[in-house]
């Protein structure tokens, strides 16, 4: 696949270079050219604007601070047909979501691009765990929750998140990347206040009540 990549800071590097290492054609982008050439040469990727990447990519991952990301679309044009691939967790202090209740930042990049097809996705665990080889942990490979509308585009997301070695999921269409929000913000908070997020979950046999009384 082409990936365009906006941005050139932690997110950008970590999966462009798994996307990279598996074979895909890279273009990376940022705000300073110098950054993100440097970074293109790490992975073996090409260097262009934010509208070359955007137009270069099938596939384009956003991986932007919050504040940034509506000018970069700007900038980067209409993003035609592009499966974009929305990683932002954007959090106000007290690890609380800045959208209203009811919306979801995904959801805004849609209305702000309606011509891409938006994929809400590894928006839930640190750039370090997503530049593992693989991403797997206790011998299984991390699962990875991807919202959005588009059968397609969902398809060729799955189709990433094999290429770096984890299991896709689906989190349902993009009305629900609200919940992959706020289930970062959750478990973000929960780490960062030295609790395991990965403990408050009992093992699936126990999703609809305890083995032993069914
Ligand atoms: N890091 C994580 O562990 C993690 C995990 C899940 C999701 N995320 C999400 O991923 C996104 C990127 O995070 P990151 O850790 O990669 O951040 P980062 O390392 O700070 O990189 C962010 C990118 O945004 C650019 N940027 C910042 N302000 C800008 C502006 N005013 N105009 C244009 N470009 C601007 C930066 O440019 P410069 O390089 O020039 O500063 C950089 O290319 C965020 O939305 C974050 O919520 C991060």
């Amino acid at each position: 696949m082409r990936i365009g990549i906006l941005g050139s800071g932690n997110m950008a590097d970590a999966l462009g270079t798994q996307w990279a290492r598996a074979g895909h054609d890279v273009m990376v982008s940022g705000r300073d050219p110098g950054r993100a050439a440097a970074l293109a040469d790490r992975m073996g990727a090409r260097t262009g604007t934010w509208r070359e990447a955007a137009d270069f990519g099938d596939v384009v991952l956003l991986a932007i601070r919050d504040h940034a990301v509506f000018d970069v679309l700007r900038e980067a044009g209409p993003l035609d047909g592009r499966v974009l691939i929305d990683v932002t967790n954007s959090l106000a202090p007290g690890f609380r979501l800045k959208e209203p209740a009811g919306t979801s930042f995904a959801e805004r990049v849609a209305a702000a691009v309606p011509r891409a097809r938006v994929v809400k996705a590894f928006n839930l665990c640190h750039e370090d765990v997503w530049r593992m080889t693989p991403p797997a942990f206790d011998g299984a490979p991390l699962a990875v929750p991807l919202a959005g509308d588009d059968a397609d585009a969902l398809a060729m997301v799955e189709t990433l998140v094999r290429d770096m070695g984890c299991e896709p999921v689906s989190a349902g269409p993009l009305d629900r990347a609200g919940l992959l929000e706020a289930a970062a913000a959750l478990v973000i908070g929960l780490w960062l206040g030295g609790a395991d997020a990965r403990a408050i979950l009992p093992p699936v046999e126990y999703a609809s009540g305890a083995p032993a009384r069914r």
